[in-house]
């Protein structure tokens, strides 16, 4: 295989490098696997499923819809069943690892016809999670194409939940989209943040980034993104901190808790600051002001703690879809990652 820089398509680390019509094509194939959902496309394939944290979704999803196309999943948890692993170049390994990405993705890809990979950020020193270093390791070893599970970004969710924005509000152009940050107990990853700013402005809408103040503001990386997709599509990009003017007319409302990139690994004094803004909170008062939003939320989600009951057990709310879709949206990737997807019934 071709080997372009390895966040680069035939990979999937980022949606920033894959065109909206690429995009697009995987969304309408993610529908059709939904109408016809057991389809032996990859019959006798292999996926590895390597994950360095937890999982609900995306485990259930990837292996079953794996099961659905025909294909095995086999599920890796280093340092819990599989070797812990080392990734830097000259590495000593003197330490806890047993085993260094160089071989161990070369020997999966030896195994498998996909790898997917989940390494969330280890929360002490930005300047090096945003690297991204374990799954672009994983990219420039391997064989075969890697897919991101969640490290800095999530992708296969923001397929998934462009998938359910389309459904619920049809064309996408032009519609207000409001991504607000919410309190959580714990400093979390920017990962869906990110991955919310970069597709909702990939789709061309009028997006707003509402967040406590701009301590809270994404790293440049995804901001510059998101403005550049916005100026491309027609859409838009901002930043504001003003409750009440964001959520006016909005048609799509996303919540999701994040750390804050000006205190990171300095949790101790990030957390009165968190504290503070527990009034972020998505309720049912915010969503008045909305043109009748959607509601949406990567989940897991805490409830009456980032949105009220209500607000996640209303009929505007597609957390349930976008959840759902996760299998749909996947199982249109792994058959377009192994040039297989034009045969989708
Ligand atoms: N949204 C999502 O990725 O869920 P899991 O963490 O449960 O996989």
């Amino acid at each position: 295989m071709t080997r372009t820089a390895p966040d680069s398509p035939p990979h999937f680390i980022t949606t920033q490098n894959w065109s909206i019509e690429n995009l697009t094509t995987l969304i309408d194939r993610a529908r059709a696997l939904r109408q016809n959902p057991v389809q032996h496309l990859l019959k006798n394939k292999t996926i590895a499923l390597v994950f360095f944290n937890p999982s609900l979704r995306t485990r259930a999803s990837f292996e079953i819809g794996a099961f659905q196309l025909g294909a095995h999943a086999v599920v890796l948890e280093p340092g819990k069943g599989a070797w812990e692993m080392a990734f830097g170049d000259g590495e000593v390994m003197d330490g806890a690892a047993e085993e260094h990405v160089r071989e161990a993705a070369r020997v999966l890809s030896e195994y498998c016809d996909l790898i997917a990979v989940r390494r969330f950020p280890m929360f002490e020193d930005w300047s090096l999670d945003r690297r991204d270093h374990v799954i672009r390791a994983f990219a420039a070893h391997a064989t075969v194409p890697v897919i991101n599970m969640e490290t800095i970004t999530h992708p296969c969710q923001e397929l998934s939940h462009a998938m359910a924005l389309g459904d619920r509000l049809g064309e996408l152009r032009g519609k207000k989209y409001v991504l607000t940050w919410t309190y959580h107990p714990k400093p979390l990853n920017t990962a869906v943040a990110n991955s919310a700013v970069m597709i909702a402005t990939k789709l061309g809408m009028d997006v707003t980034l509402l967040c406590p103040d701009e301590r809270f503001a994404l790293d440049e990386r995804y901001m510059n993104a998101a403005t550049k997709n916005a100026e491309l599509s027609g859409g838009s990009f901002g930043m504001s901190h003003d409750i009440e003017s964001a959520y006016d007319g909005a048609h799509a409302v996303y919540a999701k808790s994040w750390g804050s990139l000006a205190f990171y690994g300095d949790w101790e004094r990030e957390k009165p600051v968190r504290d503070a803004n527990k009034h972020f909170i998505v309720d049912e008062a915010k969503m008045a002001r909305t043109s009748d939003a959607v509601f949406s939320h990567c989940l897991p989600a805490r409830r009456n703690v980032k949105a009220t009951d209500a607000v996640f057990d209303s009929p505007r709310s597609m957390v349930i879809e976008e959840a759902a879709n996760r299998l749909h949206v996947q199982k249109a990737l792994m058959t377009t990652l192994l040039g297989v997807a034009g045969e989708i019934r």
